[in-house]
């Protein structure tokens, strides 16, 4: 078995570590209490992978005795505070094997140092990436344990916050005046905010052990807030294009979508409120949001309408552009029909082939329905057979494709254009004209109850 073994002085500080490292080698992440408790189950699974110690420790100086006695060593990284370093050093010596740090540095110094270690390059790991946190996140957090950092360009990035420093909330409203909607962590460090945005949000599922209990009992304690599954959203996004696919993010996933279902089935959402927050808010995360509230009330008024078309497209507007990495491309290319725009020809590939590769990367995920594929790959195919990737005419679009053709061309017609009664009114006449036949023409009914002339929105 490969293993890694984490003896630390307490149990929070194991904790941390193993919370760390998990899911960043392909190692178990073994912690035990003390360094006798290490060494035995080291004489009965093997050399570990790696090993790290804490100097505070009970058994420390016998494992390093022990360490010290072998003729072939693993890797060993022993942790001590900087005011303990003149004791440690007396006691340690570092080799080819070993390597000491301290706790207080950041925890890329750990990285850093397991990777060199494992120089051998077999396990990779994550590059050195920032990660977009809402600012809203920090307005309500004391302590984060991470470093955050403002961008400055694309690549420059400062550190305002540190690890060991509470969050001012003076500090971050300075930031939320100057207009930053986002702050960074290392992506070493987002599973912090991710853990604790799951925590923050929903206090009463932290009991459940499954993610499929989690959301159930989030369903039974519906958030009154359309910010919830948009921030949510906006970390999946994130930790997807910054991370990869892992646990964690399809666990939040499922989260926004139920919040999402949730809110939009029980009408607490109400189309004003919606519209003022599409402009503020992350393009991405927000769009598709409103794509998915916009998609089930048109729904509603066909007769395709059931709780599980309702799932498929809101599953479709979750994941209709989650393979563009981020809110600049995913507005260029929703936007760009509708603009003058010039796209660079890298970003029109990936543009090209993005349909394809958010099913693909949805695919990864167990228990979605067949069907929603069809929406996703059919959302830039164009009733005229104008579109892409395939050019397929109105023949070929499934019905729920065709509700969420509609719903997303309005959403984007809305976002350029403005919400107000008229420019709605003209968009569904333009659309109207165009759209004849079958099954447009059902969805262009159905968007006719939706927004009755000189009447709002029905929610
Ligand atoms: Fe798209
Ligand atoms: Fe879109």
């Amino acid at each position: 078995m490969s293993y890694t073994i984490v003896v630390q002085a307490s149990q929070e500080l194991s904790e941390y570590y193993q919370f760390l490292l998990q899911g960043q080698y392909d190692f178990a992440i073994v912690v035990l209490a003390d360094g006798q408790k290490a060494l035995d189950y080291i004489k009965e699974n093997g050399e570990p992978h790696c090993f790290i110690l804490g100097s505070r420790s009970k058994d420390f100086l016998n494992v390093l005795k022990d360490y010290d006695s072998k003729e072939v060593r693993y890797p060993l990284i022993v942790t001590c505070k900087k005011s303990e370093e003149a004791f440690v050093v007396a006691k340690f010596k570092t080799s080819a094997l070993s390597r000491l740090i301290h706790e207080e540095e950041s925890i890329d110094v750990l990285f850093d140092q397991m990777q060199k270690l494992f120089a051998m390059g077999q396990r990779k790991l994550q590059a050195q990436t920032y990660c977009k946190v809402n600012i809203d996140f920090f307005k309500n957090t004391e302590e984060l344990f991470c470093d955050v950092f403002v961008r400055l360009t694309d690549n420059k990035y400062v550190k305002i916050i540190d690890r060991y420093q509470p969050i001012e909330p003076d500090l971050i409203e300075r930031y939320v005046v100057r207009n930053v909607r986002h702050l960074f962590v290392k992506a070493n460090d987002f599973k912090l905010i991710t853990a604790q945005l799951m925590k923050k949000i929903s206090p009463n599922t932290q009991t459940c052990a499954s993610p499929m209990e989690r959301s159930k009992a989030l369903i039974t304690a519906p958030p009154s807030s359309i910010i919830f599954p948009i921030q949510l959203q906006e970390t999946v996004y994130e930790s997807i294009n910054k991370i990869g696919l892992n646990e964690q993010a399809v666990e939040m996933a499922s989260m926004a979508i139920s919040s999402t279902i949730e809110l939009i089935e029980k009408n607490q959402v109400a189309f004003e409120q919606l519209s003022k927050y599409l402009k503020k808010g992350d393009y991405l995360s927000s769009h598709s949001f409103f794509l998915s509230y916009l998609s089930c009330s048109i729904l509603r008024e066909t007769p395709w309408k059931s709780p599980s078309a309702s799932t498929k497209l809101t599953l479709a507007a979750f994941f209709h552009d989650i393979s563009l990495e981020d809110s600049d491309i995913a507005k260029l290319h929703d936007l760009e029909k509708y603009s003058s725009k010039d796209i660079e020809y890298s970003v029109e590939q990936k543009v090209k082939e993005h349909t394809m590769a958010s099913v693909k990367l949805m695919s990864k995920i167990e228990g979605i329905p067949n069907d929603v594929d069809k929406i996703i790959l059919q959302h830039h195919e164009d009733y005229s057979g104008l579109g892409y990737p395939r050019g397929i005419d109105y023949k070929h679009f499934t019905p729920l494709a065709a509700v969420f053709k509609v719903a997303h061309e309005l959403s984007n017609r809305l976002y350029i254009q403005g919400m107000d009664q008229e420019v709605i009114a003209s968009v569904i006449e333009e659309m109207r004209q165009d759209y004849k036949s079958h099954p447009f023409s059902i969805v262009i009914q159905g968007l006719d109850k939706c927004f009755p002339k000189n009447q709002k929105m029905v929610g």
